[in-house]
């Protein structure tokens, strides 16, 4: 979508994930077990990122790190306290759902630029096996709980 919208995107990513977020439109993956990764987000932006989405726990220290002076952060991890808010503006938000904003969104899942990655499907008996496997931390893509027996019988899971 960052592209799509103009932006050069620089992400971070653990190594066997940088193909995949190649794929999906970032200009250069980092390693975000490499603890210089800010920097060089510096360095290769001239002074830092102008708009950050820090969309991980684990970096929001980074991304403010990695920003410009004056940059904006969203994020929708939710803190009492932000790193650096004498440099950045940080900009919390909650994943609620909007149906302008799907509207803007369908032309690019009309022509295939955006998509949606699936990681594994389970029915909802098998809910607490789904959050295990979130609470890994390093799942690709979404995990959908099937609720509807019916349309489960449909699906492959
Ligand atoms: N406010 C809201 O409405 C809302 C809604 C949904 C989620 N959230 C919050 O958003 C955050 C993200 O949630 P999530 O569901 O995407 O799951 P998550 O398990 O918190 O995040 C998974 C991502 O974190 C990356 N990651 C793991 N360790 C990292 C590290 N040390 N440094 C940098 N990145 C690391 C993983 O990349 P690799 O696999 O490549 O390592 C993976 O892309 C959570 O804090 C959640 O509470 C808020």
């Amino acid at each position: 979508m960052a592209r799509a919208l103009g932006a050069t995107v620089y992400a971070t990513a653990s190594p066997q994930r940088h193909e995949f977020v190649h794929k999906l439109g970032a200009a250069v993956v980092l390693d975000h077990n490499q603890p210089g990764w800010p920097d060089r987000v510096r360095e290769l932006t001239g002074g830092g990122a102008s708009k950050v989405l820090a969309i991980a726990e684990p970096t929001l220290e980074g991304g403010a790190a990695a920003a410009r002076d004056g940059a904006v952060i969203a994020t929708p991890v939710h803190r009492a306290e932000y790193p650096g808010t004498e440099r950045v503006r940080w900009q919390p938000y909650n994943g609620q759902p909007s149906g302008s904003g799907l509207i803007r969104l369908a032309p690019w899942f009309d022509d295939g630029s955006l998509t949606v990655e699936i990681a594994r499907r389970y029915y909802w008996q098998d809910a607490a096996a789904a959050h295990r496997e979130v609470e890994t931390g390093h799942t690709r893509g979404k995990l959908v709980l099937i609720v509807d027996d019916d349309l489960a019988a449909t699906i492959e899971v």
